[in-house]
């Protein structure tokens, strides 16, 4: 899938609510690179990075809810990116 509205196949960061993926897409958007943000939300408090993409960065971000393990939702989505950047992952020690 190719989100509505991008001319170019975006950069897909699977965890890119996290720390390291808000920073990595609010880089790569900034230098007008289009990103697809797939994330479960997992971590509490991610959205609040979302919101600050989505003000900053407008419709060059795409945001998927989904988990990385459901294959069936995230194969068709990353098909067409032109990058994948994988950090999604339960980073507390002590959870
Ligand atoms: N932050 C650091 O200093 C650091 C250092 C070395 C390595 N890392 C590694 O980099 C990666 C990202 O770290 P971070 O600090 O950005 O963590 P983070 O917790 O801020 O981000 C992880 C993101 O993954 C999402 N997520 C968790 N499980 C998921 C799932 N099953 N499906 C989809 N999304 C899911 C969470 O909702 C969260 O948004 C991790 O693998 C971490 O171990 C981080």
């Amino acid at each position: 899938m190719r989100p509505d509205g991008f001319r170019e196949a975006p950069v897909a960061i699977v965890g890119g609510s996290g720390f390291i993926g808000s920073n990595l897409a609010d880089s790569l958007l900034s230098d007008g690179v289009p990103v697809l943000v797939i994330d479960n939300l997992s971590r509490p408090g991610v959205d609040q990075n979302l919101a600050w993409l989505a003000q900053k960065h407008g419709n060059q971000l795409a945001v998927e809810t989904a988990d990385v393990r459901d294959e069936d939702v995230l194969a068709p989505l990353l098909a067409h990116a032109r990058a994948i950047f994988h950090l999604a992952a339960q980073t507390a020690v002590t959870t």
